[in-house]
């Protein structure tokens, strides 16, 4: 049996639960309510990658540029030198999408086609390794059918798996109920889902983390309590230890 070679996020115990890291070339959805840490989760995903001399791309869909940068600012793990090293480049995607001229509000095939090019020859041109694109639900909601979004993910997906770059797509879903996508497609066409919860204890709201699924590879389904710092960004422990 033949295995692919892993990306390694670089978040312990995620790539131990992965029995190495996110097989290369994986969609994998970050699901999750809203400020479960999704965009902090990826972004230390893309900076963790330089360490392993792979490029990465953030494709922001949500913030602008300078909110990514303040906010990603405040944890140790970002540098804004390593933007311009090139080793991190984050891109607007609106703004291509307004100078392509496409349709602020909901795309057809052809203008859905352009923006797929374009960010596969953008990934291309950089020879990124680690994609971020945050938040696949807001490019989802211009993407006017199932059978539209279908055919995107399903095709970012083939192109990036044939340029070996790993991507990591955030999927907005409500909080503390059980469902990884808006769209109900998204999920069943990722390679991988990465669940980011949060539960009440003690009057406090506790991150967990889980992995859902990853095709092609064993991995547990451990459920981890996910705490942030700016010392450390994103961390897992295991949520048996964790006293709660
Ligand atoms: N420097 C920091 N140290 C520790 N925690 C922080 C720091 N900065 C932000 N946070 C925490 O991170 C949370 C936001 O995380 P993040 O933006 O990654 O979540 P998200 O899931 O992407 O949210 P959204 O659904 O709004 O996109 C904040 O609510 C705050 O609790
Ligand atoms: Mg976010």
């Amino acid at each position: 049996m033949t295995t692919r070679p892993r990306c390694q996020t670089g978040i312990e115990l995620l790539d131990s639960e992965l029995s190495g890291g996110v097989p290369q070339g994986s969609i994998v959805l970050v699901s999750g309510g809203s400020g479960v840490g999704k965009t902090t989760l990826s972004m230390q995903f893309l900076t963790n990658g330089v360490k392993f001399n792979e490029k990465g791309v953030f494709f922001t869909a949500t913030e602008t540029i300078d909110k990514i940068k303040r906010f990603q600012g405040g944890y140790n793990f970002f540098d804004e030198k390593l933007i311009k090293s090139g080793e991190l480049s984050i891109i607007d995607l609106w703004s291509i999408s307004d100078r392509l001229g496409l349709h602020p509000e909901r795309y057809n095939l052809e203008e859905a086609n352009i923006l797929f090019e374009v960010i596969r020859d953008i990934t291309k041109e950089l020879g990124a390794k680690r994609l971020v694109i945050d938040s696949i639900t807001s490019l989802c909601y211009r993407l006017q059918t199932k059978e539209m979004i279908r055919d995107f993910i399903f095709k970012l997906g083939s192109s990036l798996t044939a340029l070996m770059c790993t991507t990591f797509l955030t999927s907005e879903v409500p909080p503390r109920v059980f469902q990884y996508s808006q769209y109900d497609i998204e999920e069943f066409i990722a390679d991988g889902i990465l669940f980011l919860g949060d539960i009440e204890r003690k009057g406090d709201l506790l991150r967990t983390f889980q992995v859902v699924k990853m095709r092609g590879t064993a991995h547990g389904r451990s459920k981890y309590v996910l705490t942030m710092s700016s010392k450390n960004g994103v961390e897992l422990a295991p949520m048996l230890k964790s006293n709660i």
